[in-house]
């Protein structure tokens, strides 16, 4: 494995949180009739390096780190049925083949694909008693709304999803509206204009000498973020009330992880499971 240098602190934040939800989830479920499913939608290569500008904070940051699809598949109380990692780039397809290898007995498929364009045609291969957790760990603004929906409609999934809260504060300038092709990339990550343009409105403090004032942006990262909850509650059974702000060193906030489940019974304890999780210091 190649383990191309990427992520920080934050990363292995969301990694340990990823973990133990894990861990509670298959044993929660151990003695149920369900096949439990395991899906990295963005799979990445297995393992991770810390950038070395990291340095001071991973003593060891040379040492490969164990990546999401890992962390998974070493579960061990009560294993998932089966993996599904998908991932677009085929370099890092292949070292999850690799992967795959050292796993002989663990049920895994890899699929080198669009996450946008797999997991629908995974949504529709549900059974009824199929229950999959599904992780969302985009670089940036990959995941489609419409992907997301797909994904809730299920009623069998509860999903992990990293909301890229510094790309997208990137796009929504402050003093005026997102030129067309941000704003058609945000309409993609929002699943409708109305949404993020809900945080655009006249000047607060408008000028005497402009007749038509141009719209400004009100709020930050957080009210950001409370948009893209809003728009999760509309399509989850529940979305866990905490939620994760993971920051850079300068502790600029680089992304929202939510938690949110789809099936009516099952979310009732998921929920408080992942919010406890959530809740924690990592
Ligand atoms: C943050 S990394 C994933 C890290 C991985 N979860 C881990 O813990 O090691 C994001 C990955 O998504 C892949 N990717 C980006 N866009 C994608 C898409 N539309 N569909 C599938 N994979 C995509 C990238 O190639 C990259 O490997």
């Amino acid at each position: 494995m190649s383990g191309r240098e990427f992520g920080g602190p934050w990363t292995r934040a969301k990694l340990d949180i990823l973990r133990e939800y894990l861990e509670t989830y298959t044993t929660m479920l151990k003695k149920q009739r369900f096949n439990l499913i395991y899906v990295d939608a963005f799979a990445g290569e297995g393992s991770w390096k810390p950038g070395k500008e990291y340095d001071r904070d991973y003593g060891d940051f040379r040492t490969l780190r164990q990546g999401s699809p890992q962390i998974a598949l070493k579960i061990q109380d009560k294993a998932f049925d089966r993996f599904l990692f998908i991932e677009r780039d085929s370099q890092r397809c292949e070292s999850l083949q690799r992967l795959r290898s050292e796993f002989p007995n663990r049920n895994i498929r890899v699929v080198n694909d669009d996450a946008n364009i797999e997991l629908p045609r995974f949504c529709r291969t549900l059974g009824d008693f199929d229950r999959a957790v599904v992780f969302l760990d985009p670089f940036a603004t990959e995941v489609a709304w419409e992907t997301v929906e797909v994904i809730a409609r299920t009623k069998k999934i509860d999903c992990w999803i990293l909301f890229p809260l510094m790309a997208i504060n990137r796009m929504m300038p402050r003093g005026k509206e997102p030129i067309l092709a941000l704003s058609e990339r945000l309409d993609r990550v929002f699943g409708g204009q109305e949404h993020w343009q809900s945080l655009y409105g006249p000047p607060l403090q408008p000028s005497l000498l402009d007749p038509e004032p141009s719209q400004e942006r009100h709020g930050g990262s957080k009210e950001i973020a409370d948009c893209y909850r809003r728009r999760l509650e509309s399509v989850f059974e529940r979305v866990a009330p905490t939620s994760r702000t993971l920051t850079n060193s300068q502790n600029a906030p680089l992304f929202e992880l939510f938690f949110a489940a789809s099936n009516p019974k099952g979310a009732s304890r998921a929920i408080p499971i992942a919010n406890h999780i959530l809740l924690k210091k990592w």
